[in-house]
């Protein structure tokens, strides 16, 4: 871990007492640690920009009885196979499967496989949540 380093922040007040106020909606018990925060989410927005390997998970909500549908998601995980980590698959009611695939590699091959998967007619919503491999990010 590397040394710990203090500095002094300038700010208007109003702007403060909004982030504090943010802070503990978002349960933050300090500050120090919602900036760190803050600089990591900046980070893991820059790795997905460069070509670095990062990771994420991709959530689909889809009709369980369009069949094509369950085989189309099947054929464009395959053809992913090496950026694919594991999936889960949870039967959410007698209609709607929820899908979670974790996803590691380029952000490219990432960003290609999520808009194949979210473009797929009969996928009622799909969200990414963009990761990183944490070496960048301490
Ligand atoms: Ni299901």
């Amino acid at each position: 871990m590397s040394a710990l380093v203090r500095f002094g922040v300038s700010l208007e007040k109003d702007l403060l007492q909004k982030f504090d106020l943010r802070l503990r909606e978002k349960s933050y018990t300090n500050r120090s640690e919602a900036i760190r925060d803050l600089i990591r989410e900046d980070l893991v927005k820059k790795e997905w920009q460069g070509g670095k390997e990062v990771t994420g998970s991709i959530t689909l909500v889809y009709d369980h009885h369009k069949r094509q549908l369950l085989s189309y998601l099947m054929d464009i995980q395959h053809d992913f196979s090496g950026n694919i980590i594991s999936t889960q698959h949870i039967h959410l009611d007698h209609f709607n499967c929820l899908e979670i695939v974790v996803v590691r590699g380029r952000p490219s091959d990432v960003e290609l496989l999520f808009g194949k998967l979210k473009s797929a007619k009969g996928v009622k919503h799909a969200s990414i949540a963009m990761s990183t491999t944490g070496k960048e990010v301490k």
